[in-house]
């Protein structure tokens, strides 16, 4: 089947990853369906509201669920209950919410037929403290907190699935993603955050003292790598998806410092237990099998935001 007649529904499609995703493949001329909460906030979508179709609805309610998978053949999923910040107050409703209506979801990608769905989860969290650096996908670790916990087991679920009523999927263990489009008020990513307060000028507090190391990818990068995977069929199942490299805090604060001539108000607090020191993933599948390579510098992508975020301000504020 062409791309042009693959439908493609995005569950949590309003949001930071799912906008982007929806916008790159709409431009590779896929059918795009947004699924997201009632009433959700359009501003994402608008550059190309008129090219998608948008159904509102509550991710864990199995009647939505089952609604919104008539007539697709491609299944994103990108909805998430909690972060990694939030998610160990309280295990069994990240259980309850993330874990239980993945299954539920998985159920009705068999009773509708659907050919691939593609679930992101967390190559930040997965892993725990790595051994080795930049981190394999058969690196086995302890994730800090029950998101990363969650994350994992619904990638389990994703095997069982596969094994047992061939349901097709691919995992990517996307990384720190930062760009447009990335609410600095709710979402995750410290880009973002550092980014909007020092334009600001508000006080920006670091956790520890500025040296953890992350991986972090422009999101045109990211979401690029997902919709060629579509067009590839292998028998490799998770991908780390990152840029490879990896920058302290500091030197991101540097990099905002660089780009808007502001001079970013930094206190240092008390490191958090939840924080792994560092994280670098090994990207190196995803670029054999899809012949993709992320292109943004950090310096681009962070400049990129700030024009994004110069533009748009009044949203955020
Ligand atoms: N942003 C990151 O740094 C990052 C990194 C790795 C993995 N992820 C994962 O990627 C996914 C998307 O992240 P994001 O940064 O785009 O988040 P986001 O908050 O920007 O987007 C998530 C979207 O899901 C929608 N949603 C939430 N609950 C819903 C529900 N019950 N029913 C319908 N829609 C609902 C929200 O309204 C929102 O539009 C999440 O699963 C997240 O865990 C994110």
């Amino acid at each position: 089947m062409k791309n042009k007649n693959k439908n493609c529904i995005i569950f949590g499609g309003g949001g930071f990853i799912g906008s982007n995703l929806a916008e790159e493949l709409v431009e590779k001329g896929y059918k795009v369906t947004v699924f997201d909460k009632l009433y959700f906030n359009r501003f994402n979508l608008k550059s190309f509201i008129n090219n998608i179709d948008i159904i509102e609805g509550d991710f864990f309610n199995k009647q939505d669920i089952k609604k919104a998978l008539r007539n697709k053949d491609i299944v994103i999923h990108l909805v998430s209950s909690t972060v990694p910040e939030n998610s160990n107050q309280n295990p069994i409703y990240d259980i309850e919410t993330n874990l239980i209506s993945s299954i539920n979801l998985f159920n009705e990608c068999i009773a509708n037929n659907i050919s691939k769905i593609i679930f992101i989860s967390s190559g930040g969290t997965v892993y725990g403290i790595p051994k080795k650096i930049p981190i394999k996908e058969d690196y086995y670790g302890h994730p800090l907190c029950s998101y990363g916990i969650v994350k994992k087991t619904i990638e389990d679920y994703l095997f069982m699935f596969n094994r047992l009523y061939g349901l097709d999927f691919y995992i990517f263990r996307l990384s720190n993603p930062f760009g447009i489009r990335q609410n600095p008020k709710v979402s995750q990513g410290v880009i973002p955050v550092f980014l909007y307060k020092t334009i600001k000028k508000e006080k920006i507090e670091v956790w520890g003292d500025g040296t953890v190391v992350r991986d972090f990818i422009y999101i045109k990068d990211a979401v690029n790598c997902i919709v060629k995977s579509l067009n590839v069929n292998t028998s490799e199942k998770i991908f780390n998806l990152g840029s490879g490299k990896g920058y302290s805090l500091n030197e991101i604060l540097k990099v905002i410092h660089d780009v808007t001539n502001i001079k970013p108000n930094v206190i240092y607090l008390p490191a958090r237990s939840i924080d792994v020191p560092i994280n670098i993933l090994d990207s190196s599948l995803a670029r054999k099998t899809f012949k993709w390579e992320p292109k943004t510098s950090l310096k681009e992508g962070i400049n990129n935001l700030y024009k994004y975020f110069l533009k748009n301000i009044k949203f955020y504020d």
